[in-house]
Order: structure tokens, then sequence, then C-alpha cells
């Protein structure tokens, strides 16, 4: 009966919802999956009223509007993402022919199932594959497809086509110079001579605050920075603390909490890899204690023969299982401000998947929280290759390309300071431009006339937002001192900044920034411009004889953004009247 219906449904009425043409690059088959092993499903229905719920994210984001800052609680949120009754009715419908049982929440069905039952029910072939830098197997196929009627209702299934591989693997950590001893002295002694000295061979929390006139004490209570980590990284409570005393004497005795998301950990063993997760606790501290910091830990790495009661890494959707944790959070018990330092190729994710992703990123701005991310490490692309037809293309990031995030490219020296080689910028393949950005990214089309036209569509979401320093940060990782390098550096500074910003609005009774970009580009002032140095990218491919270039310019540039804080302005602009100092 059942096998009746597929064939039906595949051969004659289906739609392909998403196929990849080959195994993308890196990973390679491991084996066939059984039939009767596990695998948890995700549908996303289409939302009954996403243009009306984007319509009024911006109305209370951007400045001057009459609902500004006037946030929606989780229950308005979930009415604007409902899907029509008669789409879960379906959907259910249908996954129940073929006897699956499955639980909805709002716009998401999930469904346990058997490799077989989802091989039919959506024409796919889901096998293991593995990703060459490691990380655990992933049960995933190369397309699938629904049947026909069903697809108004259904934005997508994950994890089908999506082979991703969050992680240390994608943290956007450029580079990390673990010190000799004699070094890491030499580096102890330059802080203890003058902490604040921003010199480019090291930056330091004194450094931060200096550069970007921090003087601001806030209030705790009531406020909450929080940052994410994926897979395998974790946070050290002894490594902060020899962070505090060594670098940062004024925030003696901060601690940070974790807060565990499905089947995160915490590890504390030296075997555990910290460096990313180290570095975003040690700078959002610097540039926002005395502020409570929480680390989100995500899970999602199963076994490699996963059982019913374990679905193990079949369920491994970092992003998915994570912001549904958060938004199903009450109001009381979210971050105001929330910093990611991991990011990979926009065309290396199932583009309905991005968009999806973006749209959950929009609902947290909307519930009020600031969500950045660092704008990735590879200047305006890696390779350079569109895998669609092999021609050379500039890569934007995911997820710092969706217009709902803030993305934070990096800079390096002062005097003045630069935009540096590795930071990531340029021009989604997916969002167009947000009207909030048109005038700022326009200005800079304009000034580069025709040039690289043909690697970027110049009519879409340009990025990084903004940028802050991002190489050779002083972290203490596992006992020992050592530099780190990347925007990973660069969104913990930046999310610090606005955590400072948002208990300052706390303090006066005024509600968070939440979704920042549009509050970001109309106070453009209260950022310094950067105007010299590149991101340089695609020097492995020849169509770019030695490599292509952004440059940081006068105005919003694909290196900088508008620019880096100068918190005081940021403060007079956030919270006119309270004092940085
Ligand atoms: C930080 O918190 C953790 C977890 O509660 C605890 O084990 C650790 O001792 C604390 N560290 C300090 C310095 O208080
Ligand atoms: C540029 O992106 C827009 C979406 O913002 C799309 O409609 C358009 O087709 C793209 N242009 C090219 C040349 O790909
Ligand atoms: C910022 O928004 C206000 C209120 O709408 C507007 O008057 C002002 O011109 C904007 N400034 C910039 C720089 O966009």
């Amino acid at each position: 009966m059942r096998s009746l219906f597929v064939l039906f449904a595949s051969a004659a009425t289906a739609k392909v919802m998403d196929s990849v043409a080959a195994v993308p690059k890196g990973w390679t088959e491991v084996r066939q999956a059984s039939p009767d092993e596990p695998v948890t499903l995700r549908v996303g229905l289409k939302q009954q009223h996403a243009a009306a719920l984007e319509r009024a994210v911006l109305e209370i984001s951007t400045p001057g509007n009459p609902k500004y800052g006037k946030h929606l609680s989780r229950n308005e949120v979930r009415a604007y993402t409902a899907p029509k009754a008669s789409a879960v009715s379906s959907v259910s419908g249908w996954l129940a022919s073929s006897g699956v049982k499955s639980t909805v929440n709002n716009d998401w069905i999930t469904f346990m199932t058997d490799v077989k039952t989802a091989n039919d029910l959506l024409d796919a072939n889901f096998a293991w594959y593995q990703y060459e830098k490691g990380g655990s197997p992933k049960l995933r196929t190369l397309s699938y497809s629904i049947p026909d009627e069903l697809v108004e209702n259904i934005d997508l299934i994950q994890p089908t086509t999506r082979f991703g591989q969050l992680g240390a693997k994608r943290s956007t950590i450029f580079e990390m110079l673990p010190l000799e001893p004699e070094e890491e002295d030499d580096v102890k002694a330059a802080v203890a001579a003058d902490a604040a000295d921003c010199n480019p061979s090291r930056v330091t929390p004194a450094c931060i605050r200096s550069l970007y006139n921090i003087n601001y004490t806030p209030p705790t209570e009531g406020n909450l920075v929080a940052f994410s980590s994926y897979l395998e990284e974790y946070a050290r409570y002894s490594d902060l603390q020899s962070f505090e005393t060594q670098y940062l004497p004024a925030a003696k005795g901060q601690n940070f909490s974790v807060e565990l998301v499905n089947g995160g950990k915490n590890g504390q063993n030296s075997n555990d890899d910290s460096g990313e997760a180290n570095l975003d606790v040690q700078y959002i501290l610097a540039a926002s204690y005395p502020i409570p910091i929480l680390e989100y830990s995500t899970g999602g790495r199963g076994p490699l023969v996963p059982t019913h009661d374990q679905p193990g890494p079949s369920s491994n959707e970092p992003y998915l299982e994570f912001l549904t944790y958060l938004l199903d959070q009450d109001d009381s018990a979210l971050p105001q401000t929330l910093s990611t330092s991991y990011g990979e190729e926009e065309q290396s994710v199932p583009a309905e998947y991005a968009l999806r992703v973006c749209n959950l990123f929009m609902q947290l701005g909307a519930r009020g929280v600031s969500v950045l991310f660092s704008s990735g490490d590879s200047g305006p692309g890696d390779a350079c290759i569109r895998e669609s037809d092999q021609a050379p293309y500039f890569q934007p990031t995911f997820p710092g390309a969706c217009p709902y995030v803030t993305a934070v490219g990096a800079t390096y020296n002062v005097g003045p300071e630069q935009g540096v080689s590795f930071s990531s910028g340029g021009f989604s393949t997916l969002h167009p431009r947000p009207e909030w950005q048109a005038d700022a990214v326009d200005a800079y089309i304009d000034s580069i006339g025709s040039t690289y036209s043909a690697y970027f569509n110049s009519s879409n979401r340009g990025f990084p937002d903004v940028a802050a320093q991002g190489s050779r940060f002083v972290v203490v990782d596992k006992g020992r001192t050592a530099l780190l390098s990347g925007t990973s550096a660069s969104s913990p500074v930046f999310a610090g900044v606005v955590a400072l910003l948002n208990a300052a609005r706390k303090s006066q009774g005024q509600p968070p920034l939440g979704f920042l970009n549009p509050w970001l580009y109309n106070n453009s002032a209260a950022l310094i411009d950067i105007t010299s140095g590149s991101g340089v990218g695609c020097s492995g491919n020849s169509a770019f004889r030695s490599g292509a270039r952004w440059n940081a310019t006068a105005g919003w540039d694909p290196v900088t953004g508008l620019g880096t804080p100068d918190f005081g302005k940021l403060l007079a602009a956030a919270a006119p009247g309270v004092e940085n100092a």
C-alpha cells in the first residue's frame, strides 16, 4: 500500500524541494544507510504572516518609528509565524498515511522514522557522509521531494541536503599562535609596562577599552550577554580566572554560566577544545564587565551507529536546534546580546535553509535580542568558485550575509586602525539589499564603478556591518598565553560594546536595541570610519592573478562595514544622559 502511494507520489506528482548536483567538496560517502536506521527530520511549514512579521520587525527596529523598541513577546512572534491549520493537518496526515507519528511546535513538525520510510516518503537516498576535516559522520541525501499538493505548505525538510559541519572546524579563528615560555614572559612584561598600549603585535583588554573609549561600568541587574558554542568547544573556568589575574584585574572574580542545549556538554578537561570559546568569553568580558555572561553549549554529536533512543548524528543540525530552543524560552530568560563566531560559505547551505535560519535570527531580533556574528576570515572568498557552474565568483558568508544579524569584520593596527587582510565581506547571493543600508552601500558601489562586477550581485545585502580589532589577541588557553586572530575576536568585542549599550538603556528604563542594523546605519557617525587596509582572498583562483581585494574606504565598505566603535558616541546615541565614566 505504502510503496504504491510512494510510487505515485514520487513518479507522477512529486516536486524536488532541493538537490545538490554532487557530493559537496570535502565530503565523501562512507556507506549507504541501512533501511532500519532511525532518522529524525524537521519540516518547516510556511508561515502564515511572514511578510507582516518582517514589516513589524523593521518598524520596531527603525529609529524614529512610533513602534521603535516595542519588542514582541514569544507568543506574539508565534502568532505571526503560525502556519495555516490546514497545512498542519495535511502534512501530519501525509506522514500518518505512512505510519509515521509526528509532533507539532507551531511552524515546525518533527518526526522520527527509519531510513527506508524516509527514503520512500521523500524520494530520497540517505547515506552516511564524512567531512574531510573531521567531525562526526552525517546522515544526508543529495536530493529530496515532496508531493505536489504539499508544496504550498512546506518551506523545507532538514537535515537532508544540508552538509554543514559547525564546530571547531568552522570557527572563525584565522590563526592561533601558542607562545614559547620566553615569548609569554615578553608579552607579560610588555603588558605590565603599558597595558593600554595598542601595539599591532598584541591586543589586550586595556587596549580594547582605551582604543574604543570604554569607561562605563553598568549595573548588572537584569542584564545578560551570551555567546554560542557548538560541538566540542567549551570555555574554561580556570582559563578565565587566570586571564583576569594576568590581563584584566578589574574584572577579577567574575565567572560565566553555561546552559546546555540539545545534549551539549561543558567539557573542562585539558583534551577538550577551548580556543574559540575562551576567546569569546575573555573578550566579551574585557569590553562589558561586570555584565553577567552566559555560554550556550549546543550539542548534536552522536554515535556513529545510532539507536532509536539515541537518534544520534541524524538530528545534528545545530542552528535549527539552538534557535528553536532559544525562541521557546520565556521573554525574561533571553539575553539582550548574543555573539557567535562561526561561519561557512553561503553556497554550502541550501538556499531554503539559509532563508529559514535567517528568519529565526529575525525572530530573535523581534524579541529584543541583538545578534552578532563574525563575518568570516576569507576576504572576498576562499576558492572563489561557484559550485553550480564552476565559474569564478566571490563567496559570501553564512550567516554573516543574513540581513538580520550584525556581521562584524576585523581590523588591525592603530593610528590609523586598518582593515585586516582576512576580514570577510561582500554581497549575499540570496538576500536583496535592505532599505536601511541602501544609501551607505550604494555609495560604495558607485565608488568602485564596474570593478569585479562579474563576481558579485551588486543589488544584494552588503556585509559586514561594523568591525573591531581582530589580530593577535592575548588569550589564556589551557593555562598558557596564546595570540589568536580572526573575526572570531572581533564579534565578542563588538558584542561586549552592544551589551553595555543595552545595559545603559535598561538603567534608564528603555528597551534594549534588539535587531541592531537599522539603528547602526542611522548612527554611523558614532562609529570610527576605517579608510585603509583591504580584505584579500581568491588567491588560489587563476581568474584573479594576485588574488582579489576589497578596499576599506571612506563610508561603508565590505571589509570594515561602517567602522569600529566609539563607545562614548554610541552611548550618547543609545542612552543620552548616561555618562561614559
Ligand atoms: C565558576 O563557576 C563554575 C561552575 O559553577 C565553578 O565550578 C567554578 O569554580 C567557578 N569559578 C570561580 C573562580 O568562581
Ligand atoms: C541578484 O540578486 C537578486 C535578489 O536580490 C536576484 O533577483 C537577481 O536575479 C540577482 N542577479 C543576478 C545577476 O544573479
Ligand atoms: C536617523 O533617523 C532619524 C529619524 O528618522 C532621521 O531624522 C535621521 O535623518 C536619520 N539619520 C541618518 C544619518 O540616517
